[in-house]
């Protein structure tokens, strides 16, 4: 059994955090996701995952369906795209949807791909960066001839307001044409965090910083004049009363309001002059 570099925490922790919540769910007898790999990963891994996270919860691998459903319907238009996982920590989406075409770029922070790079090996249609998410220069192995689909999961509340507006500026103007998918975090999950509120029996997880609820599709647009597209992507439990009550509460605006949101947005053709600007600033702070 490989242990876990002791130094792994902070913000690259939670890709261990998300790991366990999906493994555990594929594990389950009943479970709604198949991810062989997740489970190899998760059983080489020496960390005591339940007493620090508690029992499993089913919530991250229902936000894995809607974004796996997602990037299948991209690959199923575009089975030559390039899908380019930003904070892609553990996850294993790359072995669940993988058509045996797509190009795959895989960015996270040293430590995060240092802690990947222990159980996936970058191969000739998988390649991993190294580098904050907030620099721009990963746009840069993006081949700007074939449809690209950037998902970020798990990634944006950790910035600051004013990083998510530059990068999604940035990527507005250096990938026209790009889909991009994320989740972001109501407001009241982001305060808990900051005020230190646990996450598990013994884990408190990293202060968020941004948060989101649906109407932020407006901003968006103010913030990328060029979006061709802002929509939001629901997720669902698979059965029994979580999807039912799910279901109820979609229907009440406010209650919407308290929930994590997941965007997806599709970048239009730019000739803005002030684009270059943004870019340049993405990685300002
Ligand atoms: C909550 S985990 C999500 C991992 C994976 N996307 C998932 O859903 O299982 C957050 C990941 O984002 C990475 N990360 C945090 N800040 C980052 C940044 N500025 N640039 C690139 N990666 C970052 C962390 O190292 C970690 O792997």
């Amino acid at each position: 059994m490989s242990a876990i570099a002791p130094d792994v925490g902070g913000v690259e922790e939670t890709a261990v955090w998300t790991l366990y919540h999906r493994a555990e769910e594929a594990l389950r007898r009943n479970g709604i996701v198949d991810d062989p790999k997740a489970v190899e990963i998760y059983r080489r891994i020496d960390y005591p995952f339940r007493r620090r996270f508690g029992p499993p919860q089913r919530a991250f691998a229902v936000r894995t369906l809607a974004f796996d459903r997602e990037v299948r319907a991209f690959l199923s238009s575009a089975p030559d795209g390039q899908v380019v996982g930003l904070g892609e920590g553990l996850e294993t989406q790359r072995y669940r949807v993988d058509n045996g075409r797509v190009a795959w770029l895989t960015v996270d922070l040293p430590d995060g791909i240092r802690l990947r790079e222990r159980f996936i090996t970058p191969d000739a249609r998988h390649r991993h960066l190294a580098t904050d998410a907030r620099d721009p220069g990963w746009m840069d192995l993006v081949d700007p001839a074939r449809p690209c689909f950037i998902v970020a999961q798990g990634l944006l509340m950790y910035l600051p307001e004013r990083e998510v507006r530059r990068l999604l500026q940035a990527v507005g103007h250096r990938l026209p044409g790009a889909w991009m998918l994320f989740d972001a975090m109501p407001a009241w999950l982001v305060r808990w965090t900051r005020l230190g509120l646990p996450a598990g029996p013994r884990y408190v997880a990293p202060a968020m910083s941004w948060s989101a609820r649906e109407s932020q599709r407006a901003t968006f647009r103010r913030w990328v004049p060029s979006l061709a597209e802002a929509e939001t992507v629901e997720y669902e439990y698979p059965s029994g009363f979580t999807r039912r009550a799910l279901a109820g509460v979609r229907r009440w605006p406010a209650l919407r309001a308290v929930m994590p949101t997941v965007f997806r947005l599709r970048f239009g053709p730019t000739d803005e002059p002030g684009a270059g600007e943004a870019l340049r600033s993405v990685s300002d702070r």
